[in-house]
């Protein structure tokens, strides 16, 4: 597996994010460009670009688009409609209609911290800024169940790039937004909000690192962390943090929403890995989203072949 394979820039300016009903014309163009790779090659049932169908899409997609394993990709359905978002519900079937009126417009970004360049930055800036890109991904929660997403977004090596880190820092925080009049789940004290989550300075500037603003070619719905979420493919679900207000580098190991909760139970690192056990249960296998039955869990979630590397000097089982 290589990692051109498993990166399948696409690039999309945001003023083409694509209608749904549209995309999978559009990636059948792509690949008549030969601009996607082979692993994301559509089934021959798939309507051509010259001949438009009005079948359902979510349903030609899951049949006809995969990962570079050969894995199909979830429904559109189901990426918006089984969602982890502890600001709005611990109810994964709920938060799609609680988050449906959540305001992300306007937006702004604070990257900041041990910068020569701190700078704020309007989500329209990083839409124009950045050239969107598709990363089709696992996501793999530390509950044991995975989906295989369409994600659209940006590295976020290119937006640390522009404000410059200093060679001071060594570790990047991110935090979400705080607004309990429009997430109730923030009003429930117990967790300390608002969600922060945290990455190596190395772990940040890796190119599988993404900043997402959409999925399925369209702009990211609000259950799935709009406007901006990371997704860290080979770490555990809840690194993935949502609706991101400020990105702060700095010097120090930071503290995360669910290491304060639980340390024992949720590390720093949370690489996915089949080995180590979470303390309630097992992660030798997952629950596939739609798929009867479990699969093996891969180590890294199947991305060992370019991230093993940047643990090379750690003991995987210590760094949980
Ligand atoms: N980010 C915030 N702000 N709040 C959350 O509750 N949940 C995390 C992560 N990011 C969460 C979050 C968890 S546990 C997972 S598994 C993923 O988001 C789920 O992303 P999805 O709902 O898009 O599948």
């Amino acid at each position: 597996m290589s990692s051109k394979a498993l990166l399948k820039s696409v690039p999309v300016k945001s003023s083409e994010i694509t209608p749904e009903h549209v995309y999978l014309n559009r990636r059948q163009f792509l690949k008549a460009m030969g601009i996607i790779g082979a692993g994301t090659f559509l089934a021959s049932c798939a309507p051509s670009a010259q001949s438009p169908q009005p079948t359902a899409p979510e349903d030609l997609k899951a049949s006809a688009a995969t990962d570079e394993l050969g894995d199909p990709l979830n429904t559109y359905e189901e990426i918006t409609h089984y969602n982890n978002y502890y600001e709005f519900t611990t109810d994964k079937r709920d938060v799609a209609m609680l988050a449906k009126d959540f305001i992300t417009s306007p937006w702004q970004v604070k990257v900041y911290g041990l910068v020569n360049k701190p700078k704020t930055f309007g989500l329209e800036d990083l839409l124009q800024q950045f050239p969107q890109e598709e990363r089709i991904y696992r996501l793999r929660c530390v509950e044991a169940w995975s989906m295989v997403i369409p994600w659209m977004g940006f590295s976020l090596s290119a937006l640390l790039k522009e404000v410059e880190p200093l060679s001071a820092a060594k570790y990047v925080r991110f935090e979400s937004v705080m607004n309990p009049d429009q997430m109730p789940g923030q009003k429930q004290k117990f967790y300390p909000w608002p969600y922060q989550e945290g990455l190596t300075i190395e772990e940040a500037m890796h190119d599988l690192t993404l900043m997402a603003t959409g999925l399925y070619g369209k702009m990211l719905p609000p259950q799935n962390g709009a406007p901006l979420r990371l997704v860290v493919p080979w770490k555990y679900g809840f690194k993935s943090i949502k609706a991101i207000v400020k990105i702060e580098l700095i010097d120090y190991e930071p503290n995360t929403l669910w290491s304060t909760i639980a340390p024992n139970e949720y590390g720093f690192y949370a690489n996915v890995n089949p080995q180590v056990s979470h303390p309630r249960w097992s992660q030798a296998s997952e629950r596939r989203i739609g798929e009867s039955g479990r699969r093996p869990t891969l180590m890294f979630n199947g991305y060992a072949e370019q991230v093993a590397h940047l643990y090379k000097d750690i003991n995987l089982k210590d760094f949980y």
